[in-house]
């Protein structure tokens, strides 16, 4: 079959590409080897945020005698979580089944390889597009750490799977899937442990939002072990070195989040000539257009932002451009948000990466606690808000939130970023009162 737009994954950038060329008049395949919804669907954000929450629920009712809620014999029940969780993910995946019916896309089950001029072999069955779009996502990277492979070791789709509670958990990577499935076990009363190798958790934060993180995770219950290397893992310990030499913990669960690499392999792409970076990633100029016209990359396969709502955006750039509207990426305004208890959400520019780039800035940071929702909401957290403005033009180059609530706000300070606002215009916008949401604009008072 002939198509005008191919498109070989399923997840936040494949069905959201599909669904915006299929209404633009487009003819289009959408090729999916696994379920439809990808990773963020399937083994990522959506089961994970929903364990996330059934988690601070137990927390929530377990220490609500501050709020004069008392109750007896409250215990978690992990599978009916687990079930909550997969009900979530049905109806999420009945609705893209039923979004992509309705624009009239065709969904072919199974493994796609590109061939020369366009033609795509699916199982056997060959067709032919006009423009591809390539965004087949990324997997966890695992380490060549000795013991890796042991049963009771995981990656972030494993532990998806495990419906019973470890007694100790070791996290391996202190990164932001490190640190959700932390707040999670240790929410319900597991002993968590992470062993990170830098020394701070999450580096590419702003340095005092990872710190703060680190602190109000360790209010909940989590270790930390920072600058831990962690060596080898046997059927009971994780080994690992520190500066005070060589160290082991016992762990019956171990977590390995060491970071994700691009699904570039069996797809032909070498045989084409795809310029891939070092990374592993496909390279693709800020409209997702690779070195190869015609050819488009999305999501995680370029390794750029490893976010679903940016290969989403990215999807949307890539249509745009094959539509006739010019269109490209802005990650500047990118937003990011860590799902932990804090809450950590940020868009834009830290203080350091402004000054690295010559950029003279001010800075504003209050804490949550003056906020009269926020002490109310989360009497046990503490957290902060901070803006970095342009010296000169008062411009708004970056926010970094730490506290609860920070993920549904963090939306209005991007639509400030992406619309350059400057201080005296965001001044001028009205904050509902009492919400969480006025730190935003209390911030600017400190501004110095
Ligand atoms: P990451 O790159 O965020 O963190 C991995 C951490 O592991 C780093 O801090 C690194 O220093 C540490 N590490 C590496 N090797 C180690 C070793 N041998 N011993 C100890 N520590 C070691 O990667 P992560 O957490 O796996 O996440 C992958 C990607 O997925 C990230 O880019 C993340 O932003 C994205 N993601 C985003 C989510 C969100 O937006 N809420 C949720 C989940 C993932």
């Amino acid at each position: 079959m002939k198509y005008d737009f191919a498109v070989i994954g399923a997840g936040p950038a494949g069905y959201i590409a599909a669904k915006k060329a299929a209404s633009a008049g487009k003819k289009v395949l959408l090729v999916e080897k696994k379920k439809l919804g990808g990773v963020c669907l399937n083994e990522g954000c959506v089961p994970s945020k929903t364990l996330l929450q059934a988690a601070k629920t137990y927390r929530h009712a377990k220490h609500g005698s501050i709020f004069g809620v008392e109750v007896e014999g409250i215990r978690f029940d992990f599978p009916k979580a687990h079930q909550h969780k997969n009900n979530v993910m049905n109806k999420m995946r009945d609705g893209i089944a039923g979004l992509m019916k309705k624009y009239k896309v065709d969904v072919v089950e199974g493994e796609a390889k590109l061939l020369p001029n366009f033609q795509i072999e699916i199982e056997g069955e060959t067709h032919e597009a006009t423009d591809i779009l390539l965004c087949t996502g990324s997997s966890p990277a695992i380490p060549p750490i000795p013991g890796v492979d042991l049963e009771h070791v995981v990656d972030s789709t494993g532990i998806l799977d495990r419906e019973s509670l470890p007694n100790h958990l070791v996290v391996v990577g202190g990164g932001v899937i490190g640190c959700e499935f932390a707040c999670m076990y240790a929410s319900v009363g597991v002993q968590v442990t992470v062993l990170e190798a830098m020394p701070e958790i999450c580096p590419n934060l702003d340095p005092e939002v990872s710190a703060s993180l680190r602190e109000g995770l360790a209010k909940k219950g989590v270790n930390f072990n920072l600058g831990a290397k962690v060596q080898s893992i046997s059927a009971d310990k994780v080994s690992y070195a520190d500066d005070s030499g060589s160290n082991e913990l016992e762990a019956d669960l171990v977590l390995v989040a060491t970071g994700r690499r691009p699904n570039t392999k069996n797809l032909g792409l070498e045989e084409l000539g795809l310029d891939i970076d070092d990374r592993g990633g496909v390279r693709v100029d800020n409209r997702g257009a690779t070195n190869i016209p015609g050819l488009w990359a999305a999501g995680d396969v370029p390794g750029q932002a490893w976010l679903a709502h940016a290969a989403s955006r990215m999807a949307e750039v890539v249509v745009n451009n094959i539509t006739g509207r010019k269109d490209h990426m802005r990650y500047d305004s990118m937003p990011a948000v860590v799902y932990t208890s804090p809450e950590v959400a940020v868009v834009g520019l830290t203080k350091e990466e402004a000054e690295a780039r010559g950029i003279k800035v001010k800075v504003g940071r209050i804490p949550m606690a003056i906020n009269a929702r926020y002490i109310a909401e989360n009497p046990d957290e503490t957290g902060f808000c901070k803006v970095i403005l342009e010296a000169d033009t008062r411009k708004l180059l970056g926010v970094h939130m730490v506290g609860g609530a920070c993920s549904e706000m963090i939306f209005g300070a991007t639509a400030m970023l992406e619309t350059e606002l400057r201080e005296e215009e965001i001044e001028e916008i009205v904050f509902p009162h009492p919400t969480t949401s006025e730190i935003i604009k209390d911030v600017f008072m400190a501004v110095r």
